[in-house]
């Protein structure tokens, strides 16, 4: 089996994921490709050589350049705070190796576009961690609309809440915080949460023509940890849009974190002329269904439990009955990635998938400035759909 060298930059939550990923994928699928974790790079030397302890990462970097300069590494899987990815990205690419990147793909459409173009130009290998789509039950929806059961679609509906930063002592900035700083972050939960629904809602029902949004920002100034001084406040603490879908469907998306008693409530839920799909994050691997078509007296919502051999992803699992979690949809997004990778073609979401996904957050956001609807950029043909 031939060996790919994995370069990993960022130790954080995503590091972890991520490496816990590749070090697993042999375990349970078939892939023509090795994963060797190499080296781990993040700017702390000390905590990255710990990380690299725990992990086996056989070295560590503190300049992601020296990454992408190696020979000894195939891959750049790009898992820090989002300001990063786009200089990261296109070096990686420019220098001929694959690239992984986090979501969002940049800090907004033009950033995307540059790294779009990138990987295009170098004809590498790549995809983005939109790792929602890799659930069981997301995986099935999809199936299960592809066959048509739910007939016409009309409504989707999406909704993610937190409720993390509601206190006016947090601070912004820095280690754990760069999601309050706009200018790491790029936004707040629109380029955050929402763009997890958006590309879930895309890759289902097709790409979103308009959008209308508002935003608020509640706490207005914090304390930046890396300047000591109050600063305002640049992110969007709560973000809701409507959308047309270019197949006429309508939708709602709405995401917070200030939803007190919600830690990660991301919920969808679409309805057809023949049948209606919910899913929730945190009972992840059920999918409610019903169906219309059913006979009348028995007639309800299916809670049908995502574990069997014939389910998506699952025969590679446990036994019928037993269920899996969060960190198996990155195992599967990097199995996909690895199928496809020997073959030397991307897996979707690819860079220009997740492209799309930033186009809809520029229009929400522009939409909320400017209280106008915005015509997403893309048109009816951007969206894959992979
Ligand atoms: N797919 C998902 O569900 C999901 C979930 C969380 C985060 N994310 C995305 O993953 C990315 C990282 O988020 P996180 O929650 O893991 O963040 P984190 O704060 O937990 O970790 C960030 C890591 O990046 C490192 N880092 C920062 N700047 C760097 C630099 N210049 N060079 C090298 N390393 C650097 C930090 O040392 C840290 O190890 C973000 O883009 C975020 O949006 C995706």
């Amino acid at each position: 089996m031939k060996r790919l060298h994995i370069g990993m930059v960022g130790y954080g939550f995503m590091g972890r994921t991520h490496s816990n990923a590749f070090a697993q994928v042999n375990h349970f699928f078939d892939v023509p490709y090795r994963p060797v974790l190499k080296t781990v790079c993040a700017r702390n030397a000390g905590r990255a050589q710990e990380f690299a302890g725990k992990w086996g990462y056989e070295s560590v970097e503190t300049d992601w350049r020296k990454l992408v300069d190696s020979h000894d590494i195939d891959l750049i899987d790009i898992a820090s705070p989002n300001d990063t990815h786009a200089e990261i990205a296109i070096a990686a690419a420019q220098a001929g190796k694959m690239v992984m990147c986090e979501k969002p793909l940049g800090r907004n459409g033009a950033e995307g576009e540059a790294m779009t173009r990138a990987v295009e130009a170098a004809g590498v290998s790549n995809m983005v961690w939109y790792n929602y789509r890799r659930v069981p039950a997301v995986m099935m929806a999809r199936q299960l609309i592809d066959e048509g059961r739910l007939g016409k679609i009309f409504h989707y509906r999406a909704k993610f809440l937190q409720d993390w930063t509601i206190s006016s002592d947090l601070p912004q900035g820095g280690e754990g915080l760069w999601r309050l700083d706009v200018s790491v972050a790029g936004s707040g939960v629109t380029g955050d949460l929402l763009a997890h629904c958006i590309d879930t809602a895309m890759w289902l029902n097709g790409g979103i023509g308009e959008v209308s949004a508002m935003t608020e920002t509640f706490i207005r100034q914090r304390k930046h940890n890396l300047t000591g001084k109050v600063e305002p406040v640049g992110i969007d603490d709560a973000s809701a849009f409507l959308a047309r879908f270019h197949n006429g469907s309508l939708a709602t998306f709405e995401a917070t974190r200030y939803a007190r008693g919600h830690k990660a409530l991301y919920t969808l839920e679409i309805n057809g002329e023949h049948a209606s799909i919910f899913w929730d994050l945190h009972d992840l691997h059920r999918l409610q269904y019903f169906d219309h078509r059913d006979e009348g007296r028995l007639r309800g919502w299916r809670s049908i439990h995502i574990t069997d051999g014939d389910h998506p992803y699952m025969k590679h699992w446990w036994v019928p009955g037993l269920q899996i979690g969060y960190e198996h949809t990155f195992i599967h997004q990097a199995a996909d990635f690895l199928s496809a990778a020997a073959e030397q073609r991307s897996a979707a979401p690819t860079f220009r998938d997740a492209l799309q996904t930033d186009y809809v957050t520029d229009a929400v956001l522009e939409s909320a400035a400017n209280r106008k609807w915005v015509q997403v950029r893309g048109g009816a043909d951007a969206v894959a759909n992979g």
